[in-house]
């Protein structure tokens, strides 16, 4: 029985939403409580398949991990045993490959499964592999499995070669409790990756630099308790931001940090939208004429590659010719096709998406690939003539909590259906 998004189309934006905890921190912060023996009490997670899927994986590596009645995680780690995390889970979260900085750290080896591809091109980790090896990890790769072992992690200086969120966190998580200075070079500055040093610091750790291009890590011994509270994710608010630009709608997205959308803040201006900008808050009025644009993705600040979907869909409302260059993934481009199905008149020329805006969409049957891309169909069947059904929910489940609910606090209805309906 397949659950489908049903999406009625010309619906309008209009409403408030609060933004939840940042999935791309959250999922390197649960394996970061494996680090120490002591208990780590985590708040402001959001309720997303990809976060269950972690309390289950660190549930069966041996540790005390539950939601306590204020709703904040509490992982007591001391009783960790094993170092092999089951393989059936941990293909099921691409994430899981945080579980390698981590383990590789506490216990200085890790046997876990390589982790899957998606829909947005290879997704190599030679440069984790990279780090793990500089700290002083044999490294064996066969049979689909990642195997890592140290007599003992020394610090050591570390130039990555390609900017990885998920390298520069790994290394991260394995250089905190290695023998003497890490130095890490040309690293990722996304601000997830802050609020995880911020994480490793509370625990005792010493990392200084996250969000520089450069990361230098005293190791310790042991590292402590910690309480923690999760950023607010910047994607999740920029896709709610993009959906009332795109729905002519108005809408505030509370208990943001701003500075972390500077990028979408400009570019939503320059389409020709209003925005006012609070502490915590942003408000999207989008009562004026959409201009085209010309728009790269790059690593943070630049805007950011997760929301090149939504952003492909606002365009199609643009009249004129808009181009979208995506620069951090190989194929970030599988909704374009599914796009298409609805109306839209984008043409692929390598990594650049020419967009001929201005033509009116219609509702179709699409299938979501990645998360992105999913959200990206929600608010194309927003804006389209007709009936959209979105299949692949579970994408969509794996990073935005109750999507209709929150949606619906926009004054939008999504209805989730099981295929039997009609
Ligand atoms: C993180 O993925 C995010 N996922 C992605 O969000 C996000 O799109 C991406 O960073 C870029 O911001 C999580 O945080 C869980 P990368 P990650 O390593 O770490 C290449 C979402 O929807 N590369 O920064 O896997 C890689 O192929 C997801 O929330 C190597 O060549 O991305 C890519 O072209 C989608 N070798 C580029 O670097 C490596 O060892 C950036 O990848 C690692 C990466």
């Amino acid at each position: 029985m397949s659950e489908k998004l049903l999406i009625t189309g010309k619906q309008t934006i209009k409403g408030r939403v609060k933004v939840n905890g940042a999935k791309n921190a959250a999922v390197a912060i649960l394996p970061a409580a494996l680090l120490t023996e002591g208990q780590g009490v985590i708040s402001n997670l959001p309720r997303i398949t990809d976060i269950h899927m972690l309390v289950e994986i660190l549930s069966a590596l041996g540790a005390d991990i539950s939601f306590n009645k204020e709703g904040s995680l509490v992982v007591n780690s001391a009783g960790v045993n094993r170092f092999d995390p089951p393989p059936q889970l941990v293909n099921r979260l691409r994430a899981s490959y945080y579980l390698m900085g981590s383990l590789l750290g506490r216990f200085k080896q890790v046997e876990i499964p390589m982790p899957g591809g998606c829909d947005l091109g290879p997704r190599p980790i030679d440069q984790h592999i990279k780090g793990f090896s500089a700290l002083g990890a044999q490294v064996e790769m066969e049979r689909g499995m990642v195997i890592l072992k140290a007599k003992k992690l020394t610090g050591a200086h570390i130039y990555l070669d390609v900017i990885s969120v998920g390298a520069t966190i790994n290394i991260m998580l394995a250089a905190v409790l290695a023998e003497g200075k890490t130095v890490i070079e040309n690293v990722a500055r996304e601000p997830e990756i802050v609020d995880v040093a911020n994480f490793l610091n509370a625990m005792g750790a010493h990392v200084v630099g996250a969000g520089t291009d450069v990361i230098k890590i005293q190791g310790v011994k042991e590292l402590g308790g910690v309480e923690h509270n999760v950023i607010p994710d910047r994607i999740e608010a920029g896709t709610f931001m993009i959906a009332a630009a795109a729905t002519g709608g108005e809408a505030v997205i509370e208990e943001v940090i701003p500075k972390h959308l500077d990028s979408i803040i400009a570019k939503l201006r320059e389409v020709g939208k209003e925005l006012e900008v609070g502490p915590d808050w942003i408000k999207v009025m989008a009562n004026n004429p959409f201009y085209p644009l010309d728009l790269k993705t790059f690593p943070y600040p630049g805007f950011p590659t997760d929301l090149q979907p939504p952003v492909m869909v606002l365009l199609t409302m643009a009249p004129g010719l808009s181009f979208i260059t995506e620069n951090v993934f190989e194929r970030r481009f599988r909704h374009v096709d599914e796009l298409c199905k609805m109306g839209a008149k984008i043409k692929l020329e390598g990594r650049t998406a020419i967009i001929e805006g201005g033509h009116e969409l219609t509702g179709a049957s699409v299938q979501a690939g990645d998360l992105r891309g999913g959200a990206a169909f929600i608010i194309a069947g927003l804006i389209s003539e007709g009936e959209t059904y979105l299949d692949g929910l579970e994408h969509i489940d794996r990073g935005y909590e109750r999507i209709e609910e929150r949606f619906s606090g926009l004054g939008v209805k999504l209805q989730r259906i099981t295929s039997e309906k009609p």
